[in-house]
Protein backbone atom coordinates (compact mmCIF):
# COMPACT_ATOMS: atom_id res chain seq x y z
CA UNK A 1 0.00 0.00 0.00
CA UNK A 2 1.24 3.47 -1.17
CA UNK A 3 -1.32 5.74 -0.76
CA UNK A 4 -5.31 5.26 0.98
CA UNK A 5 -7.35 6.56 -2.00
CA UNK A 6 -10.27 4.33 -1.80
CA UNK A 7 -11.13 1.23 -0.35
CA UNK A 8 -11.66 -0.44 -3.42
CA UNK A 9 -8.02 0.08 -4.25
CA UNK A 10 -7.74 -2.86 -1.31
CA UNK A 11 -7.49 -6.46 -1.53
CA UNK A 12 -9.36 -8.28 1.02
CA UNK A 13 -6.23 -9.43 2.93
CA UNK A 14 -5.68 -5.08 3.19
CA UNK A 15 -8.78 -4.60 4.56
CA UNK A 16 -8.88 -7.13 6.89
CA UNK A 17 -5.18 -6.64 7.52
CA UNK A 18 -6.14 -2.76 8.19
CA UNK A 19 -9.19 -3.22 10.72
CA UNK A 20 -6.90 -5.90 12.43
CA UNK A 21 -4.57 -3.45 12.98
CA UNK A 22 -7.11 -0.83 14.08
CA UNK A 23 -8.13 -3.56 17.10
CA UNK A 24 -4.82 -4.04 18.12
CA UNK A 25 -3.88 -0.27 18.41
CA UNK A 26 -7.35 0.25 20.20
CA UNK A 27 -6.42 -2.19 22.67
CA UNK A 28 -2.67 -1.32 23.43
CA UNK A 29 -2.05 1.85 21.98
CA UNK A 30 0.71 2.37 24.51
CA UNK A 31 2.69 -0.24 21.94
CA UNK A 32 2.15 2.30 19.39
CA UNK A 33 3.01 5.56 21.56
CA UNK A 34 6.45 5.86 18.60
CA UNK A 35 5.17 4.36 15.64
CA UNK A 36 5.26 7.67 14.12
CA UNK A 37 8.09 9.41 16.05
CA UNK A 38 9.67 11.78 13.86
CA UNK A 39 7.13 12.34 10.92
CA UNK A 40 5.22 15.16 9.93
CA UNK A 41 1.87 14.54 8.46
CA UNK A 42 0.17 17.95 6.55
CA UNK A 43 -3.85 18.06 7.08
CA UNK A 44 -5.01 19.85 3.43
CA UNK A 45 -8.81 20.66 4.32
CA UNK A 46 -10.84 22.39 1.43
CA UNK A 47 -14.41 21.43 3.23
CA UNK A 48 -15.19 21.97 6.70
CA UNK A 49 -14.62 19.20 9.47
CA UNK A 50 -15.29 17.94 12.97
CA UNK A 51 -14.36 14.33 12.98
CA UNK A 52 -11.86 13.89 10.36
CA UNK A 53 -9.50 16.89 11.42
CA UNK A 54 -9.30 16.07 15.44
CA UNK A 55 -9.26 12.59 15.00
CA UNK A 56 -6.69 12.50 12.50
CA UNK A 57 -5.06 15.38 14.79
CA UNK A 58 -4.92 13.95 18.04
CA UNK A 59 -4.11 10.21 16.33
CA UNK A 60 -1.27 11.54 14.81
CA UNK A 61 -0.24 12.81 18.41
CA UNK A 62 -0.92 9.42 20.17
CA UNK A 63 1.31 7.60 17.46
CA UNK A 64 4.24 9.79 18.70
CA UNK A 65 3.85 12.02 15.45
CA UNK A 66 3.32 15.67 14.53
CA UNK A 67 0.57 17.46 12.23
CA UNK A 68 0.26 20.56 10.25
CA UNK A 69 -3.11 21.51 9.67
CA UNK A 70 -3.79 23.76 6.41
CA UNK A 71 -7.13 25.10 5.38
CA UNK A 72 -7.26 27.78 2.34
CA UNK A 73 -6.14 30.77 3.43
CA UNK A 74 -3.68 30.49 1.01
CA UNK A 75 -6.95 30.33 -1.66
CA UNK A 76 -8.27 27.88 -3.20
CA UNK A 77 -6.36 24.45 -3.96
CA UNK A 78 -4.85 25.22 -7.38
CA UNK A 79 -5.27 28.57 -7.67
CA UNK A 80 -2.93 29.92 -6.25
CA UNK A 81 -0.64 27.24 -7.94
CA UNK A 82 -0.75 23.96 -9.32
CA UNK A 83 -1.84 20.91 -7.18
CA UNK A 84 1.13 19.28 -8.72
CA UNK A 85 3.35 22.02 -7.47
CA UNK A 86 1.52 21.82 -4.26
CA UNK A 87 2.10 18.49 -3.96
CA UNK A 88 5.91 18.40 -4.17
CA UNK A 89 6.68 21.35 -2.26
CA UNK A 90 4.62 19.23 0.31
CA UNK A 91 6.60 16.39 0.03
CA UNK A 92 10.34 17.85 0.74
CA UNK A 93 8.79 18.13 3.86
CA UNK A 94 6.20 16.14 5.12
CA UNK A 95 6.01 12.59 5.18
CA UNK A 96 2.57 12.17 4.49
CA UNK A 97 -0.38 14.14 3.25
CA UNK A 98 -3.81 14.23 4.62
CA UNK A 99 -6.65 15.52 2.15
CA UNK A 100 -10.41 16.67 1.80
CA UNK A 101 -11.09 17.55 -1.33
CA UNK A 102 -14.40 18.75 -3.42
CA UNK A 103 -13.10 16.99 -6.74
CA UNK A 104 -11.24 13.19 -6.23
CA UNK A 105 -9.03 13.74 -8.95
CA UNK A 106 -7.13 16.80 -7.19
CA UNK A 107 -6.19 13.91 -4.67
CA UNK A 108 -5.21 11.67 -7.35
CA UNK A 109 -3.18 14.54 -8.63
CA UNK A 110 -1.39 14.78 -4.84
CA UNK A 111 -0.70 11.68 -5.05
CA UNK A 112 0.67 11.32 -8.45
CA UNK A 113 3.30 14.55 -8.50
CA UNK A 114 3.86 13.89 -4.76
CA UNK A 115 6.42 11.65 -3.25
CA UNK A 116 4.89 10.92 -0.06
CA UNK A 117 1.69 8.59 0.77
CA UNK A 118 -1.67 10.45 0.45
CA UNK A 119 -4.65 10.03 2.21
CA UNK A 120 -8.33 10.32 1.20
CA UNK A 121 -9.76 12.75 3.77
CA UNK A 122 -13.22 12.78 1.99
CA UNK A 123 -13.63 13.42 -1.43
CA UNK A 124 -16.68 13.60 -4.40
CA UNK A 125 -16.45 9.91 -4.55
CA UNK A 126 -15.36 8.16 -1.25
CA UNK A 127 -15.02 8.80 2.26
CA UNK A 128 -12.55 5.22 2.69
CA UNK A 129 -11.19 6.57 6.17
CA UNK A 130 -15.03 6.37 7.87
CA UNK A 131 -15.88 3.42 5.89
CA UNK A 132 -12.99 1.79 7.47
CA UNK A 133 -14.05 2.93 11.13
CA UNK A 134 -17.47 1.55 10.41
CA UNK A 135 -16.60 -1.64 9.36
CA UNK A 136 -14.18 -1.87 12.77
CA UNK A 137 -16.83 -0.81 14.59
CA UNK A 138 -19.41 -3.68 13.42
CA UNK A 139 -16.73 -5.81 13.11
CA UNK A 140 -16.83 -5.12 17.38
CA UNK A 141 -20.68 -6.55 17.10
CA UNK A 142 -20.80 -9.16 15.09
CA UNK A 143 -18.21 -12.07 14.72
CA UNK A 144 -18.06 -12.53 10.80
CA UNK A 145 -18.60 -9.85 8.86
CA UNK A 146 -18.93 -12.11 5.44
CA UNK A 147 -22.45 -12.43 7.22
CA UNK A 148 -23.18 -8.77 7.47
CA UNK A 149 -26.51 -7.98 5.93
CA UNK A 150 -25.91 -3.70 5.87
CA UNK A 151 -28.97 -1.53 4.25
CA UNK A 152 -27.62 1.91 3.16
CA UNK A 153 -30.75 4.88 2.98
CA UNK A 154 -30.77 7.82 1.77
CA UNK A 155 -28.63 9.53 -0.98
CA UNK A 156 -26.06 7.68 -2.81
CA UNK A 157 -23.26 9.73 -1.92
CA UNK A 158 -19.36 9.16 -0.83
CA UNK A 159 -19.80 7.83 2.35
CA UNK A 160 -22.57 5.27 0.25
CA UNK A 161 -20.39 4.44 -2.27
CA UNK A 162 -16.72 3.53 0.22
CA UNK A 163 -18.93 1.31 2.32
CA UNK A 164 -20.05 -0.55 -1.16
CA UNK A 165 -16.51 -1.22 -1.67
CA UNK A 166 -16.03 -2.60 1.90
CA UNK A 167 -18.94 -4.78 1.79
CA UNK A 168 -18.36 -6.39 -1.21
CA UNK A 169 -13.98 -6.93 -0.08
CA UNK A 170 -15.82 -8.68 2.69
CA UNK A 171 -18.55 -10.67 0.93
CA UNK A 172 -21.46 -8.85 2.78
CA UNK A 173 -24.93 -8.21 1.57
CA UNK A 174 -25.43 -4.71 1.11
CA UNK A 175 -28.46 -3.16 0.69
CA UNK A 176 -28.80 0.37 -0.90
CA UNK A 177 -31.82 2.08 -0.88
CA UNK A 178 -32.32 5.84 -2.45
CA UNK A 179 -35.00 7.60 -4.35
CA UNK A 180 -35.27 7.63 -8.22
CA UNK A 181 -31.90 9.68 -10.13
CA UNK A 182 -30.46 9.31 -6.10
CA UNK A 183 -28.15 6.27 -6.72
CA UNK A 184 -24.81 6.18 -6.43
CA UNK A 185 -22.55 6.46 -9.13
CA UNK A 186 -23.24 3.89 -11.81
CA UNK A 187 -19.81 3.01 -12.59
CA UNK A 188 -19.30 2.80 -8.68
CA UNK A 189 -22.12 0.11 -8.63
CA UNK A 190 -21.19 -1.94 -11.10
CA UNK A 191 -17.69 -2.17 -9.94
CA UNK A 192 -18.56 -2.84 -6.18
CA UNK A 193 -21.15 -5.65 -7.62
CA UNK A 194 -18.16 -7.37 -9.59
CA UNK A 195 -15.95 -7.60 -6.18
CA UNK A 196 -18.68 -8.44 -4.63
CA UNK A 197 -19.73 -11.94 -6.77
CA UNK A 198 -15.63 -12.61 -6.11
CA UNK A 199 -15.94 -12.62 -2.35
CA UNK A 200 -19.54 -14.07 -2.70
CA UNK A 201 -21.01 -11.15 -1.44
CA UNK A 202 -24.00 -9.35 -2.80
CA UNK A 203 -24.56 -5.03 -3.31
CA UNK A 204 -28.64 -4.73 -4.47
CA UNK A 205 -29.98 -1.42 -5.49
CA UNK A 206 -33.70 -0.30 -4.98
CA UNK A 207 -36.01 2.64 -4.80
CA UNK A 208 -38.52 0.32 -2.34
CA UNK A 209 -38.32 1.39 1.54
CA UNK A 210 -39.77 -2.19 1.90
CA UNK A 211 -36.55 -3.66 1.46
CA UNK A 212 -34.80 -2.64 4.34
CA UNK A 213 -36.32 -5.50 6.11
CA UNK A 214 -33.80 -7.91 7.33
CA UNK A 215 -31.04 -6.46 7.92
CA UNK A 216 -28.17 -6.26 10.75
CA UNK A 217 -28.08 -2.45 10.99
CA UNK A 218 -29.38 0.47 9.08
CA UNK A 219 -26.99 3.38 7.64
CA UNK A 220 -27.65 6.74 6.62
CA UNK A 221 -25.80 9.48 5.80
CA UNK A 222 -27.30 13.81 4.53
CA UNK A 223 -29.54 13.87 1.94
CA UNK A 224 -27.40 17.00 0.94
CA UNK A 225 -23.41 16.44 0.88
CA UNK A 226 -20.68 19.31 0.89
CA UNK A 227 -20.33 20.64 -2.34
CA UNK A 228 -23.84 19.71 -3.77
CA UNK A 229 -25.98 23.02 -3.89
CA UNK A 230 -29.14 21.19 -3.52
CA UNK A 231 -32.18 23.19 -1.44
CA UNK A 232 -33.65 20.80 1.31
CA UNK A 233 -36.97 21.95 0.32
CA UNK A 234 -36.47 20.97 -3.36
CA UNK A 235 -36.26 17.24 -1.88
CA UNK A 236 -37.48 17.19 1.24
CA UNK A 237 -40.66 15.50 -0.15
CA UNK A 238 -38.74 12.79 -2.42
CA UNK A 239 -37.01 12.18 0.45
CA UNK A 240 -39.45 12.19 3.57
CA UNK A 241 -40.29 8.05 2.73
CA UNK A 242 -36.38 7.12 3.71
CA UNK A 243 -36.06 9.11 7.00
CA UNK A 244 -34.53 6.34 9.27
CA UNK A 245 -36.98 7.04 12.46
CA UNK A 246 -38.44 4.21 15.17
CA UNK A 247 -40.81 2.95 12.82
CA UNK A 248 -38.05 1.93 9.89
CA UNK A 249 -35.94 0.51 12.27
CA UNK A 250 -38.86 -1.60 13.47
CA UNK A 251 -39.49 -2.80 9.97
CA UNK A 252 -35.82 -3.66 9.66
CA UNK A 253 -36.00 -5.46 12.35
CA UNK A 254 -32.14 -4.11 12.68
CA UNK A 255 -30.42 -4.09 15.72
CA UNK A 256 -27.55 -1.08 14.80
CA UNK A 257 -27.86 2.39 13.60
CA UNK A 258 -25.19 4.18 11.82
CA UNK A 259 -24.74 7.84 10.56
CA UNK A 260 -21.09 8.82 10.08
CA UNK A 261 -22.09 12.34 10.95
CA UNK A 262 -22.91 15.38 11.04
CA UNK A 263 -26.30 14.51 11.34
CA UNK A 264 -29.47 16.45 11.01
CA UNK A 265 -31.59 15.65 13.08
CA UNK A 266 -35.31 15.06 12.41
CA UNK A 267 -34.35 15.25 8.47
CA UNK A 268 -32.69 12.03 7.26
CA UNK A 269 -32.67 10.61 11.21
CA UNK A 270 -34.84 11.62 14.21
CA UNK A 271 -33.82 12.03 17.57
CA UNK A 272 -35.05 8.10 18.83
CA UNK A 273 -32.95 6.34 16.51
CA UNK A 274 -30.29 8.71 16.97
CA UNK A 275 -29.85 8.31 20.62
CA UNK A 276 -31.40 4.88 20.73
CA UNK A 277 -30.02 1.98 21.94
CA UNK A 278 -28.27 0.18 19.09
CA UNK A 279 -26.93 3.77 17.76
CA UNK A 280 -23.36 3.22 16.79
CA UNK A 281 -22.82 6.58 15.90
CA UNK A 282 -20.23 7.29 18.91
CA UNK A 283 -18.12 3.97 18.47
CA UNK A 284 -18.22 5.23 14.61
CA UNK A 285 -16.95 8.35 15.64
CA UNK A 286 -14.30 6.96 18.08
CA UNK A 287 -13.28 3.91 15.76
CA UNK A 288 -12.25 7.14 13.22
CA UNK A 289 -9.11 7.76 15.06
CA UNK A 290 -8.20 3.62 15.59
CA UNK A 291 -8.72 3.28 12.01
CA UNK A 292 -6.41 5.84 10.62
CA UNK A 293 -4.04 5.03 12.95
CA UNK A 294 -3.94 1.99 11.49
CA UNK A 295 -3.67 3.18 7.97
CA UNK A 296 -1.45 5.44 9.28
CA UNK A 297 1.09 3.10 10.92
CA UNK A 298 0.53 0.90 7.60
CA UNK A 299 1.91 3.46 5.28
CA UNK A 300 4.65 4.89 7.43
CA UNK A 301 4.92 3.18 10.49
N1 LIG B 1 -17.78 11.91 9.39
C1 LIG B 1 -16.97 12.93 9.09
O1 LIG B 1 -16.12 12.82 8.21
O2 LIG B 1 -17.15 14.04 9.85
P1 LIG B 1 -16.46 15.47 9.60
O3 LIG B 1 -17.00 15.99 8.30
O4 LIG B 1 -16.85 16.29 10.77
O5 LIG B 1 -14.98 15.26 9.51
N1 LIG C 1 -21.65 12.74 2.50
C1 LIG C 1 -21.22 13.76 3.41
C2 LIG C 1 -20.30 13.17 4.43
C3 LIG C 1 -19.81 14.13 5.48
C4 LIG C 1 -18.84 13.49 6.43
C5 LIG C 1 -20.53 14.88 2.66
O1 LIG C 1 -19.75 14.60 1.74
O2 LIG C 1 -20.79 16.04 2.97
Amino acid sequence: MKHFLSIKELTQQQLLDLLALARKIKAKPQEYSQALKGKSVVMLFEKPSLRTRVSFDIGINKLGGHCLYLDQQNGALGKRESVQDFATNLSCWADAIVARTFSHGTIEQLAKYGSVPVINALSDLYHPCQALADFLSLAEQLDDLSKLKLVYIGDGNNVSQSLMYGAALLGARMTVICPAGHFPDGHEVTEAQRIAKQHGGEIVLTTDVNAVQSHDAIYTDTWISMGDNTALTDIRAKFAPYQVNGALMAQAGAKYFMHCLPAHRGVEVTDEVMDGEGSLILDQAENRMHAQNAVLVTLLG
